[in-house]
Order: structure tokens, then C-alpha cells, then sequence
């Protein structure tokens, strides 16, 4: 036993030492020399997961085995595992998806984003430096680890949390999983009088604020420190910050009343009859006013149905009724210049607490599919249209950033991106247009817009580059659906909310 963990301890030193030394590259003459390999490794078990700001409390050194298993809380808190055991956080790094975009980038840096990229996906092997790239696995190589740190952001990831490392990173903000674990006895939450005979508890603040969610969903480039995904930043700024709504609002509860909290910009607390309430745990003595979801829903429709977990089918339904009422959908025609036309389609987001998309929004895929036909049943204009190869073309409306190396060149690698060239998301309560020049045939006495506000998780290029060729097919969820039909002097004669797929 333990000649294995000083061979693990081993490998994690060996790793690191090529890590910090790709790092001095690419940070060239200013990195301090504190960076030197075998200093950090002397430093220990904290300094170890650098560049990640993951850090472990008193810096202890910790094994899988300080960690337990979902499957150990499941027996009391059944609520929890049921959402948990379907949703992204307890496949974050067993993502094929996730998987192969890490091995790219383990052997684009010469394995610095072993620990970059970990330090989010799976705390638990990053801390314990268990971690091992396996280039037999998956298209690009693959990752393995020990059970414990298999199931990514897990119970016992979440509820170690005792503190935030946001103050020790560059800019101060959460991000880049700023958060610093205790794993053991103590399990940290919500509660100020919680007990049980199981488990020590704890009270932490940190559990209800945005923050904690932001140590992980605000990424920063770890050498140019470029914000690639700020969906934290996005929060932060927005009317819900303003009100009060941390993201546990929305993304705890069920989609139904996420629904309420936006509409009515109210704590899921204050819903009526949310009917949330109940006990935290079997054999608990007191009633909660709010038992969370743990199911952590979001757009992803595709990974968890993929691997055919438990709870994958509901989580499924849930992120494609949040998608359907994330935004607002409006059109309005108009006369153009020299007797064209002007169509304006205007996409107001007005449920998510972000932007629309976020995070990934690089990859992530909103668009708009617009047909303009008129009474002859002759098409003219059609834009946005999936073609054989489940794509769009390049003159699709889409709601999204592009990204882009130092050079100035497309890319989607997270490693690879200096800045976005172009912002198109959609701001929290904000909107924006798609717009569409056309020109009505001789004769026509009407004409019909049909007008669909699509999601896709991504292009189906990027996951053939990803998984192999259409070794997935990238599904398109209907967000909204809008047709109207106008007399050729402009006036509406129809609108029909088309029924979603
Ligand atoms: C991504 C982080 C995260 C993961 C993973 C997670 N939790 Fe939680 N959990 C939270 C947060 C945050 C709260 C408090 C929400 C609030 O009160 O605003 C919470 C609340 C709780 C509570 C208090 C009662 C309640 O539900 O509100 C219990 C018990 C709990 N979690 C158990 C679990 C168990 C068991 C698992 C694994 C099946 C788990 N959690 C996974 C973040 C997490
Ligand atoms: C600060 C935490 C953090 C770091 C660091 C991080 N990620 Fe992620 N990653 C996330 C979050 C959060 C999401 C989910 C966002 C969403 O679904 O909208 C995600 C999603 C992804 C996805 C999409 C998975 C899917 O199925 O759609 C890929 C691919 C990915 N990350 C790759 C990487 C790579 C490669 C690195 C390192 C270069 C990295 N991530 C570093 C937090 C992180
Ligand atoms: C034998 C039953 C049992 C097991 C197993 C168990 N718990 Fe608990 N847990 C409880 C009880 C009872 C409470 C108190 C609920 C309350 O106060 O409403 C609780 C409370 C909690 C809380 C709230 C703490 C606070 O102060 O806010 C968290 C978080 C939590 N458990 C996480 C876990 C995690 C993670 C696991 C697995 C590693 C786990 N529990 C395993 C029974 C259990
Ligand atoms: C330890 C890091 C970590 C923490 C803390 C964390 N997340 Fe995540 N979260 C992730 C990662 C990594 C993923 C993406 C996994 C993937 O796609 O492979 C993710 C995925 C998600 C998704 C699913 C996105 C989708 O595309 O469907 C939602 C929603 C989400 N997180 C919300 C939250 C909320 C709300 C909190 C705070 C209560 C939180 N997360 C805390 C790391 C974290
Ligand atoms: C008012 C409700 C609300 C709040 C508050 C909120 N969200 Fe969301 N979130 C949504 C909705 C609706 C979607 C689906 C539309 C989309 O993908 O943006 C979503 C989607 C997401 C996704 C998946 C994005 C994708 O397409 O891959 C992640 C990750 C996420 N939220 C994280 C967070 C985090 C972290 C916070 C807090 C900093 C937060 N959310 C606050 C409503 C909310």
C-alpha cells in the first residue's frame, strides 16, 4: 500500500515537473523562480495543483480514500442523489466530449492542462494527484483515475468546500476552481443548526452565494488570462445579481419554478406554493423550507442520455424545457431600400441569469432557421437551414462569440484562444435582432415568415473532430417557434406560436 502511494506521489512530482517547465516556456524570462520544479513539489500538496487555484486546507495530503462516494450519501439524502446521479457535474470527467478536448490540450502543453483543466472537471484527482493520461483511450487519449475522483464534481467535492482562494488569484474574482477543500468528517452547507449521526456539519455562507458556483464557472486562460468563460462575470452584472438571485435559484429547483424566480425576479424561496419544502435527509427530525435539486440542469442534452446513466432521461426533459423558456421571440417587416424589404427578428433572453448562450460560448450553438415564402407557395428566402451534414452555413444568424488565437486565427481551443473577434450572446432581460433583406415576387398578394430559435451543444464538425465520425449526432432543440403571415402592404393577417418539438 504504501509503496504504491509514493509511486502515485511519484508520477504526480514527475508530471509536475514537466508542467511548470512548459509554464516558464510559454511565460518566457518573468516567471519567478520560485517556479522551479522541485521547489513547488516541496511546497506541497496546494502548490502541486497549479496552474489550477484549486487548494487543499492546511495543506494536507490527501489520498482517494479521504473522499467518499456518492453512493455512501445516497443512502440518507435520496432527493440529492436522484438529481445529482443525471446531471454534467457527475460526469465532468467521464465527458467523452470533455475527454478528448483534455488529451488535445495534455499534449498541446505538454501536459499543463492536466492540472488546468482537472482542477474543475475532477478536484478530487487533481488534490490527490491520482490522475494518469491513457493514450490507448478514445480518439485523442483519455484519462484515468480512482473511482472517487471518477465521479467529477461529486457530493463530497461540493459539500468539502471550506473556503474560497478567490482573493490569491490575479484578478481577485472567482474562477479557475478557487475553492479550497477539507475533505473528512465535516460536510459544509447551507444549515446553521444542522445534525447528524453520520457526519459532522458545518454552516458556510459561501454554499448559498453565486460565488461558489463562480469558483468554477469563470475561466481564465492560465498564461494570457483572457476570460474564456464568464458566466459568473455575466451573473455579476446582471438585474438578478441586482435582486439578489444567485444562480442556486434557478439551477437547484425544478425548471418550473426557475421559471417563477425570473419572471417575478424573486428568491425560489419567495414563490408561492413552490412546494419545495421537506426533509434534507431520511430520519432528519426537521422540515426545510427548500430541499434542493441537485440535477444541475442546463442545455447539455446530449452526454448523460449518451452514456445511458440513471436519472439521464429526466435531466434531458428538464434542460430541454429550460432551453424552451429561455427566451422571447418577436418579428416585424418592414420597407426596405430600392423596394426590398427588411425582416427583424428580435430574440429576448429573458430567463437565463447570463448571457444567452454562456460559458461555452465559442461552441455553444444558438441560431435562427427563417423561411419567407409567399402565397404561391414559392420560397424566398430560406436561411439557417440544417443541411445533410447536421450544419448550418457560415451566413447563419447565430447567437454566440468567435474566438481566436493570438494570431487572429479561428479556434476552439480553449489553449489556443487570446480573444474573442466577435460578441453576438444575448444579455440577461437584453435582446437582439436577426435581420434579413428579401424581395417580394411581382404579384404576390402575401407572403409567410416562419421563424424557429434553435440549440445545438455544438457543430457537428467539432464532435466528429472530437469522437470520431458521427459517432454522436448532435441534437437541435427547438427553443421558440413563430410564424406570421402579412398582406403585401406589410399588415399581419396571422401569427401562430407553433407547437415545439
Ligand atoms: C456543484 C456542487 C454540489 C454538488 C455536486 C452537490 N451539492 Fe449538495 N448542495 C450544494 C449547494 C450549493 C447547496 C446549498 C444550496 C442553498 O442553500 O442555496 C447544497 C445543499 C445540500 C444539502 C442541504 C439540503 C438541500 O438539499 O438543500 C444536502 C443534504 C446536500 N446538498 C447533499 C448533497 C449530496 C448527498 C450530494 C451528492 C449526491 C450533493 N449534495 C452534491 C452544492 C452541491
Ligand atoms: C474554471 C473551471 C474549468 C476549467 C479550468 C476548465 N473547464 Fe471545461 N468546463 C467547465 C464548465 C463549468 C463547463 C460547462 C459549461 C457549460 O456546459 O455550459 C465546462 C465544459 C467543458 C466542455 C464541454 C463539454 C460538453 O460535453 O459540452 C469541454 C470540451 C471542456 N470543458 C474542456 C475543457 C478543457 C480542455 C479545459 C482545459 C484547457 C477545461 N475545460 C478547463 C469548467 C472548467
Ligand atoms: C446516515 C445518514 C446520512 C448519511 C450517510 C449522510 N448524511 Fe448528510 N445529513 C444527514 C442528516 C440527518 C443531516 C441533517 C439534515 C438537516 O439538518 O436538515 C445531514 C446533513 C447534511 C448536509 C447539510 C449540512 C449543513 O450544515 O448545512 C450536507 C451538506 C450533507 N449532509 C452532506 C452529506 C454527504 C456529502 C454525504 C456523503 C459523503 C452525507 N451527507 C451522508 C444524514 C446523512
Ligand atoms: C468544482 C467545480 C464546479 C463547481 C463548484 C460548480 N460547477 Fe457547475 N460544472 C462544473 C463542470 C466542470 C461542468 C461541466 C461538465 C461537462 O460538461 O463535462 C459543470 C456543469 C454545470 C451545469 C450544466 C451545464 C450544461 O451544459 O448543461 C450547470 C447548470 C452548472 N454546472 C451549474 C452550477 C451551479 C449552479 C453551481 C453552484 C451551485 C455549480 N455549477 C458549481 C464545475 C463546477
Ligand atoms: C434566472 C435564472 C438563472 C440564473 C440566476 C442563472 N441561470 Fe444559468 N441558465 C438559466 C437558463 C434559462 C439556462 C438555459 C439557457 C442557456 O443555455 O443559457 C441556463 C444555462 C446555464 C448553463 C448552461 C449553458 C450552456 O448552454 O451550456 C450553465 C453552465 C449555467 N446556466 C450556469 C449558471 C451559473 C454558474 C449561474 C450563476 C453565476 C447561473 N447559471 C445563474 C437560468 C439561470
Amino acid at each position: 500500500m504504501k509503496s504504491t502511494l509514493r509511486n502515485r506521489m511519484m508520477l504526480v512530482i514527475g508530471l509536475f515537473g514537466g508542467l511548470a517547465a512548459s509554464l516558464m516556456y510559454s511565460a518566457g524570462a518573468d516567471t519567478p523562480p520560485e517556479a522551479a520544479p522541485a521547489k513547488l513539489a516541496a511546497e506541497g500538496p496546494t502548490a502541486a495543483c497549479k496552474p489550477s487555484n484549486l487548494a487543499i486546507k492546511a495543506d494536507r495530503k490527501l489520498t482517494a480514500e479521504d473522499f467518499e462516494e456518492p453512493k455512501a450519501c445516497a443512502k440518507c439524502h435520496e432527493r440529492q442523489i436522484k438529481g445529482w446521479q443525471g446531471s454534467m457535474h457527475s460526469l465532468a470527467f467521464k465527458d467523452p466530449v470533455f475527454q478528448a478536448e483534455w488529451a488535445l490540450a495534455f499534449k498541446a502543453t505538454n501536459g499543463t492542462a492536466l492540472n488546468d483543466c482537472g482542477g474543475c472537471h475532477t478536484p478530487i484527482g487533481i488534490t490527490t494527484g491520482t490522475v494518469k493520461f491513457d493514450p490507448t483511450l478514445g480518439k485523442h487519449g483519455g484519462f484515468t483515475a480512482p473511482k472517487q475522483a471518477e465521479h467529477g464534481v461529486s457530493c463530497d467535492v461540493c459539500h468539502s468546500v471550506s473556503g474560497s482562494t478567490a482573493k490569491r488569484s490575479l484578478n481577485g474574482q472567482p474562477g479557475n476552481a478557487s475553492i479550497e477543500l477539507n475533505p473528512g468528517e465535516t460536510k459544509y452547507g447551507p444549515f446553521k443548526d444542522s445534525k447528524s449521526g453520520y457526519h459532522e456539519t458545518e454552516y458556510s455562507e459561501l454554499h448559498t452565494k453565486a460565488e461558489f458556483c463562480g469558483s468554477c464557472h469563470n475561466i481564465f486562460h492560465s498564461v494570457n488570462q483572457f476570460p474564456i468563460e464568464h458566466t459568473y462575470d455575466e451573473w455579476k452584472n446582471s438585474p438578478y445579481a441586482q435582486a439578489d438571485i444567485p444562480c442556486q435559484d434557478c439551477h437547484m429547483v425544478p425548471v418550473d419554478v426557475a421559471i417563477q424566480v425570473a419572471d417575478r425576479m424573486v428568491r425560489a424561496k419567495d414563490v408561492p406554493n413552490h412546494g419545495l419544502g421537506g426533509l434534507a435527509a431520511k430520519g432528519s427530525k426537521k422540515e426545510r423550507e427548500i430541499v434542493h435539486d441537485h440535477g444541475f440542469v442546463g442545455g447539455n442534452t446530449v452526454i448523460a442520455a449518451a452514456l445511458g446513466v440513471p436519472g439521464a432521461e429526466a435531466n434531458k426533459a428538464e434542460a430541454i424545457k429550460r432551453l424552451q423558456n429561455a427566451a422571447d421571440m418577436d418579428m416585424d417587416v418592414r420597407q426596405g431600400k430600392g423596394g426590398a424589404h427588411e425582416l427583424r427578428i428580435k430574440v429576448t433572453n429573458v430567463r437565463a441569469g447570463h448571457h444567452l448562450p454562456t460559458s461555452l460560448t465559442f461552441i455553444r450553438r444558438i441560431w435562427l432557421d427563417v423561411t419567407i415564402t409567399d402565397d404561391q407557395g414559392k420560397v424566398i428566402l430560406r436561411s439557417g437551414e440544417l443541411d445533410a451534414h447536421n450544419r448550418v452555413d457560415e451566413d447563419t444568424v447565430i447567437f454566440g462569440n468567435h474566438s481566436v488565437d493570438k494570431h487572429g486565427k479561428s479556434t476552439v481551443n480553449p489553449w489556443e484562444i487570446a480573444r474573442f473577434d466577435e460578441l453576438n450572446t444575448i444579455p440577461p432581460k437584453g435582446y437582439r435582432y436577426g435581420k434579413y433583406a428579401f424581395r417580394l415576387p411581382d404579384g404576390a398578394k402575401s407572403f409567410k415568415v416562419e421563424a424557429k430559435l434553435n440549440y445545438q451543444s455544438y457543430d457537428q464538425k467539432v464532435a466528429d473532430k472530437l469522437l470520431g465520425d458521427k459517432a454522436i449526432i448532435v441534437p437541435t432543440v427547438e427553443m421558440k417557434a413563430l410564424s406570421r403571415t402579412y398582406d403585401a402592404a406589410l399588415k399581419v393577417v396571422e401569427i401562430r406560436n407553433l407547437a415545439q418539438r
